[in-house]
């Protein structure tokens, strides 16, 4: 397991950071570089330690982290949309897009701190002699600087995402909501490439792709510039971005006590952005974390809850410091029919509620399960001292992975894979779960 795990990453390594998929996704991801590097530290902490380096060495001026640096000896046609849809170096110009490097301009969720920590513990002596965090500190401070302040979007201390890209978790059916109100780009305006590799099925559909490509033509042609006033667009709080922030923001205070820099401020933030969290996004009637859509059209529906169960709203387990209350009635829906966690039918989570009328076992973030949502939710059973059920979930995805050659997504009945084979992180976070877990 440990060396086919490890050939995929060897196979999928750049030189100077590692690519999703060699098919799908042939550029430097920013939240899949971050998996990746939790994973790579096991096998070469130096490397890993270059992955993050190779990513954040693309930061713009305002602190933003992009979402994909493309690798200018890689085709233009090869990935769409590509350097030539988001002129980086043009449009990104006024916010501060390097020049010698193209990226997207939207952003990903801020998994990097939490990584570059782990990165660091894999081999704190190599890390102090290449004096990588002292390196990497000011970037992610500044990234999440960018994320709170620029990106709060609805005023009430979380950070929004304005596109769902930069969730990740791109057509979930909790988006559908405030994706209808978008008018999608005409078919004839652009051209997929995904479909050149990913089966039609396990991808999403024309018309989610339509909208997709509005917003980011939109966003760009404002010179990414994030505005909180704009009466349409797409704005939403997620549950799953910025548990991911919080977790970060531990993960900075603890890189701030490694260089002996303050970190007073750092676990009061995090501390306050728990709070905000459980606030605005925690619906106590149902014991679930929505999405909060910040762009819905009448006053009254302002800032609603989306009441979708998607499994973005179960990733605040990984908080450690979440109300007990919360974390009991959070476990109890992910052992609930919606997300079957620790049944027999269902070995690992699914991306959306299995119940639901949107549930699709095999297009992508609509009900297949995931290598990377379900390593997280591993890592809150753990924390919260439900040791056998993460032991079970653990089982599944290292059974899972070996049996699908690392798929990019599985039906969560069949445990099938589906999209890209040899994907990185799902052999990053094999490796990872294959070391002692604590
Ligand atoms: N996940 C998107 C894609 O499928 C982009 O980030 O291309």
């Amino acid at each position: 397991m440990r060396e086919r795990a490890a050939a995929v990453l060897e196979a999928n390594w750049t030189g100077t950071s590692t690519v999703p998929s060699r098919t799908l996704y042939p550029h430097q991801w920013s939240w899949d570089s971050a998996f990746i590097a939790v994973g790579l530290r096991h096998v070469s902490p130096l490397r890993a330690q270059l992955e993050l380096e190779t990513l954040l060495a693309a930061q713009w001026g305002d602190g933003r982290v992009p979402h994909i640096v493309f690798n200018s000896s890689v085709p233009c046609d090869a990935y769409f949309p590509g350097p030539d849809f988001w002129r980086s170096t043009t449009a990104g110009r006024a916010a501060g897009a390097p020049r010698t490097v193209q990226t997207s301009g939207i952003v990903q969720p801020p998994v990097h701190a939490l990584a570059a920590w782990l990165v660091h513990g894999a081999d704190p002596a190599l890390s102090r002699s290449r004096s990588f965090l002292s390196r990497v500190y000011p970037r992610l401070a500044a990234w999440h600087r960018y994320l709170l302040h620029r990106r709060d979007l609805g005023g009430g201390g979380l950070a929004a995402v304005v596109h769902p890209w930069e969730q990740g978790m791109d057509n979930s059916p909790c988006w559908d909501a405030p994706l209808s109100r978008i008018a999608p780009a005409p078919a004839s305006a652009f051209r997929r490439a995904d479909l050149d590799h990913g089966a039609p099925d396990d991808r999403p559909t024309h018309l989610d792709y339509g909208r997709y490509v509005r917003l980011a033509t939109d966003y760009r042609d404002a010179l990414y510039e994030d505005q909180a006033d704009v009466p349409n667009g797409f704005a939403v709080e997620d549950p799953s971005f910025n548990a991911l922030l919080i977790t970060s923001e531990h993960a900075l205070a603890r890189i701030a006590v490694e260089l002996g820099a303050p970190t007073t401020a750092r676990h009061a933030r995090a501390e306050r952005l728990t709070a905000a969290l459980v606030e605005r996004l925690w619906d106590p009637a149902t014991g679930m974390f929505f999405c909060r859509d910040l762009r819905a059209p009448t006053p009254e529906e302002t800032g609603a809850l989306i009441p979708e169960y998607g499994v973005t709203g179960l990733i605040p387990l990984i908080l450690p410091t979440l109300p007990r209350h919360v974390t009991t009635a959070l476990l109890s829906t992910a052992r609930s029919p919606r997300f079957g966690l620790g049944t027999p039918t269902v070995r690992l989570v699914p991306s959306h509620d299995l119940t639901g009328p949107s549930f699709d076992p095999h297009r992508y973030w609509r009900g297949p399960a995931w290598f990377n949502t379900n390593w997280l939710v591993e890592r809150g059973l753990r924390l919260h001292g439900e040791r056998a059920e993460a032991d079970r979930l653990r089982t599944a995805m290292l059974d899972t992975a070996l049996d699908t050659d690392f798929a990019e997504y599985v039906d969560p009945y069949t445990l099938h894979g589906r999209g890209a084979r040899d994907f990185s992180w799902s052999a990053a976070l094999s490796l990872d779960l294959l070391h002692a877990r604590t």
